[in-house]
């Protein structure tokens, strides 16, 4: 327990993996809206402003050098969360009653940010975004390969599904980046154990 107490906030494998993911992500998502933007599913196009590639061709170079440097950095993550037991202990249990728990007591401001310690909202969406994580990676390879990977493809009910599938796992990442952004800025001192390591609340 003690050697529990006295190490960092976040260890440095999360750390760079978190880091090395957002600066990934980011360029994914802007080369994926230039290759969106080149056959919208809906009726509009991201503004040229925001995306990364300048061309349809250029942006599927950026899109596909950066998916093997997620798929390695998300590797490199998972093997270690699981090989340390932070998945086990830090990202695991999650109840349905802690969460309601948690959940009323955001809604009467009583929540407490204990460093070192995630309360089941977290937890949630911290699973939620890997689990869109996984999902985002499976519908890009059965876009990206659709005769090899073409059981891939038949999972996700055919390849325009498999499209959507990408685009709405890809809006719920966003979705989840505004609102962890939002957390960040409610609880700064968050922001620095990321970045630093941090010093764990018992
Ligand atoms: C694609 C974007 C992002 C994703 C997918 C993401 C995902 C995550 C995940 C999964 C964790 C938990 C890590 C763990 O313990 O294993 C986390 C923690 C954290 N993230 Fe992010 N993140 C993103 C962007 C950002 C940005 C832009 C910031 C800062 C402005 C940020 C700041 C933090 C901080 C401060 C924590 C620790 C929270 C705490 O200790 O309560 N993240 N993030």
């Amino acid at each position: 327990m003690k050697a529990c107490a006295s190490r960092p906030v976040h260890r440095l494998p999360v750390r760079i993996t978190h880091w090395v993911n957002l600066a990934t992500m980011t360029g994914l998502f802007m080369s994926g809206w230039e290759i969106y933007n080149a056959s919208p599913l809906f009726d509009f196009r991201f503004p040229a402003s925001v995306t990364l590639g300048g061309w349809l061709g250029g942006a599927i170079g950026w899109h596909l050098a950066l998916m093997w440097l997620l798929a390695l950095n998300a590797l490199c993550y998972l093997l270690w969360s699981l090989a340390s037991g932070h998945l086990r202990h830090d990202l695991l249990p999650l109840s349905l009653s802690a969460l309601w728990r948690d959940i009323r007591l955001t809604f009467t401001l009583r929540l407490r940010h204990r460093h070192g310690h995630y309360n089941a909202i977290q937890k949630l969406m911290y699973l939620g975004v890997l689990g869109l994580g996984l999902l985002l990676v499976c519908s890009g390879l059965a876009i990206w390969k659709p005769v090899q990977l073409y059981w891939l493809v038949a999972v996700f009910g055919g390849f325009d599904t498999a499209r959507y599938v990408h685009f709405f796992a890809m809006s719920g990442i966003g979705l989840f980046v505004i609102i962890h952004v939002l957390m960040v800025i409610i609880v700064p001192s968050t922001l620095w154990a990321m970045l630093s390591g941090g010093k764990r609340e018992g």
